[in-house]
């Protein structure tokens, strides 16, 4: 079928700077210097696993980090800590970004005394504008689309003497997006002291969202290295129309998808996967999917109104990736193989990562006010 890709993984993660810095990341000592520094809360929904016939649903919070209300600031400020170890005398710091990322980076760089210039996309919405001007940032809209951006911040930087901090990758510019991922590994690691709530401290199927692969690139390395081959099942998610990890699979190679860039989760809306991501994704996944947006509404209603008493949790349309993926997989015909492929049965333990609150909140409004 042509919406998911079933992949052979071989746990074997390549030797090379990306994996090196991973290895060596201290980023979660880094970020308990900071004051604003909380591991962010997991939620368990047994209602939502009753609903669903699973084991248990686990979801990550990540509406709670550093009060950026995503996890994205986990990369940037690890990242700009790391260059600025080496260059302290860096004067401003560019980035381009669909929202989450480039407030990250804006923080992060208020935070380090510096300034920054974060490009964004056409179709950006104004309250993720808003968001990062609120960190001090310069924002310039070029009306290109994410590709197109990143270029553009690539090469003003060069022209200007900025400092780029991208989250992904390309043919030498490894270095930082490695850095970012690096960041990211610190709720990984954060999961470690939650593993108590776990029954028999097991997750049997991570579900994470794509959009240039680096999150899940983190993700995967982190569950590679903690558990081996007996890492949990993981199941990447794209929107149905940016799938450049899907499509990639698919190839054989990395590419830029063909869809149409239309979609309301403008987090995952990126073209081809990084460099260095697609590299640890490709060997690291079991089964890669593209939902349609009407999955993420659903998932955001789903966890907006909960079932019997489980805990209510704020997603936005990025955010619930991972879970909309799941709610395709179960109510999807076309999906059920991967049910059976993933051996998902009412003992499998799922985990989640709810990467951002509503970061839009007019459409997050429009989509709570259908009660499901
Ligand atoms: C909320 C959210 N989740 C997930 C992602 C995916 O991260 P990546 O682009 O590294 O795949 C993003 C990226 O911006 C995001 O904003």
């Amino acid at each position: 079928m042509n919406e998911y890709f079933i992949n052979k993984a071989s746990n074997i993660m390549a030797w090379n700077l990306t994996t090196d810095i991973l290895s060596n990341s201290k980023a979660i000592d880094y970020h308990k210097t900071l004051s604003v520094y909380q591991p962010t809360p997991i939620v368990s929904l047994p209602n939502l696993a009753l609903k669903y016939n699973v084991g248990n649903i686990y979801v990550k919070d990540e509406s709670y980090r550093f009060g950026l209300n995503a996890f994205k600031g986990l990369g940037a400020s690890y990242a700009v800590h790391k260059i600025l170890e080496k260059q302290p005398d860096i004067e401003t710091i560019c980035t381009a970004t669909d929202g989450n990322h480039g407030r990250a980076v804006a923080w992060a760089s208020k935070l380090a005394g510096k300034k920054a210039v974060v490009f964004v996309p056409k179709d950006t919405v104004e309250s993720r504008i808003k968001a990062i001007e609120n960190e001090g940032a310069l924002v310039i809209n070029t009306g290109l689309n994410y590709d197109e951006t990143c270029a553009v911040a690539k090469n003003t930087s060069i022209e200007k003497g900025w400092q780029l901090v991208q989250d992904t990758a390309w043919e030498n510019y490894e270095e930082i997006p490695a850095l970012i991922k690096a960041g990211y590994l610190t709720h990984f690691e954060e999961l470690e002291n939650d593993l108590h709530v776990l029954p028999k401290h097991k997750v049997d199927v991570v579900f994470l969202q794509a959009g240039v692969g680096s999150w899940a690139a983190a993700a995967i390395w982190y569950y590679v290295n903690r558990y081996g081959n007996n890492r949990p099942k993981i199941v990447v998610v794209e929107p149905y129309e940016s799938d450049g990890i899907l499509a990639s699979f698919k190839a054989g190679k990395r590419v830029t998808p063909e869809g149409t860039f239309k979609t309301i989760m403008a987090g995952l809306n990126c073209g081809i996967p990084s460099l260095t991501s697609w590299d640890i994704i490709k060997n690291g996944t079991d089964v890669a999917i593209k939902i349609e947006d009407e999955f993420a509404e659903q998932a955001i209603r789903q966890l907006y109104y909960p079932e019997g008493n489980d805990k209510r949790i704020i997603a936005g349309e990025s955010g619930v990736g991972g879970l909309a993926g799941f709610i395709a997989l179960m109510c999807k015909e076309s999906m059920q193989p991967l049910k059976t492929y993933l051996g998902i049965t009412a003992n499998t333990n799922l985990l989640f990562y709810s990467t951002e609150g509503a970061t839009d909140l007019e459409n997050f409004n429009k989509i709570v006010s259908l009660k499901p």
